[in-house]
Formats: C-alpha cells, structure tokens, sequence
C-alpha cells in the first residue's frame, strides 16, 4: 500500500489569500480625536505645507488611509464652510493656530448653537452632523481635520426658518 505523503496543495484548492473585499471598520470620533491632537502637537509633520489663499480656504490631504484621512485646513478672516454634512463619515478638527466659531443645530429647545473654537480646542463627530465652522476672529487659523471613512461626498445646507435645508452636494473630484 503506498500514501501520499506530499504536502502540496492540489491545483484547483482553494488558496489562503485574504478575502480581496475585506473592510475596515470605520475609525470611532474619540479615535479621530486622538489622531488630530496628536498631529497638532507636532507642527513639524505639517507647519510648511500651510499656505493661505485670499480666493477660499485653503486645504491640503495629508493623509490618505483606506480606513481615513487626514487633511490641513488654513482659514483667513472671514473665511467659513456654509452648512455641511460629511456624507456619512465620522470626524475631528483642532485648532492648531488662531481662533474658529462652530454653529450647529442643537435639539428643539436648543436651536442655533454657537461655539468659540480656540487653538487647542478640538471638536469630534458622528456620520450625521451638520455644523458650520467659519474664521470670524482678526487673524489666519489653522486646522487639522479627520475622516473616516475617507469622505465620499458633503452636501450643503441653508439655514432658514424651518431649519436646515440640503441645497447642494459634491464629491471628491470638486476638492
Ligand atoms: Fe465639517
């Protein structure tokens, strides 16, 4: 009698590769938190890539993971989002440099909730908030931002007297 000893693998097995479509869970706010505190205290990761743009904010990715991104964000005076969402994806900012106002909905007994955003200050969020950051202080700011997943699209929002209502959306070939 004799036995296959061989250890090979016949031709048509199936083979120990990782499922090709495997994806990660998206990163928590605390984490995306954690990961912009973090970077803020390291301006030699980002300090000159910064530039300030008198046409709109200026912005720059500096991380591009499967699972989130990272993005520099430089604000001069007067300079703001609008209303936006974030097409479902979770995130942070910091302020590393200068002051930011951040305006959103609060619940019905709440309404228009205005908050003063200093340099330290960091701010993080779930896939349906809507807020509105602007630069109304007297000098430039600078942000670091984190998504993830990675965003996919932002709509826009005005506010009116009924509340919040969707006007626009772009994706990732507009920024
Ligand atoms: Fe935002």
């Amino acid at each position: 009698m004799s036995l296959n000893t061989s250890l090979d693998p016949a031709p048509d097995s199936p083979t120990a590769a990782p499922a090709a479509a495997e994806t990660r869970a998206p990163l928590t706010p605390s984490t995306l938190r954690a990961l912009v505190r973090e970077l803020a205290e390291r301006p030699d990761q980002w300090i000159h890539h910064v530039r300030l743009s008198t046409e709109e904010r200026w912005y720059r990715r500096l991380v591009a993971e499967d699972d989130h991104e990272v993005w520099l964000i430089s604000w001069l005076p007067g300079q703001s989002t609008g209303f936006h969402d974030h097409g479902g994806s979770r995130g942070a900012f910091t302020v590393a440099l200068g002051e930011l106002e951040e305006l959103s909905l609060g619940g019905p007994d709440q309404g228009l909730l205005i908050r003063r955003v200093p340099a330290g200050t960091t701010r993080a969020f779930g896939p349906e908030y809507v807020h509105d950051v602007r630069n109304t202080a007297v000098g430039p700011a600078v942000t670091l931002h984190a998504y993830s997943p990675p965003l996919s699209s932002m709509a826009h929002y005005d506010l009116r007297a009924g509340g919040l209502v969707r006007t626009s959306e772009e994706g990732p070939e507009q920024w």
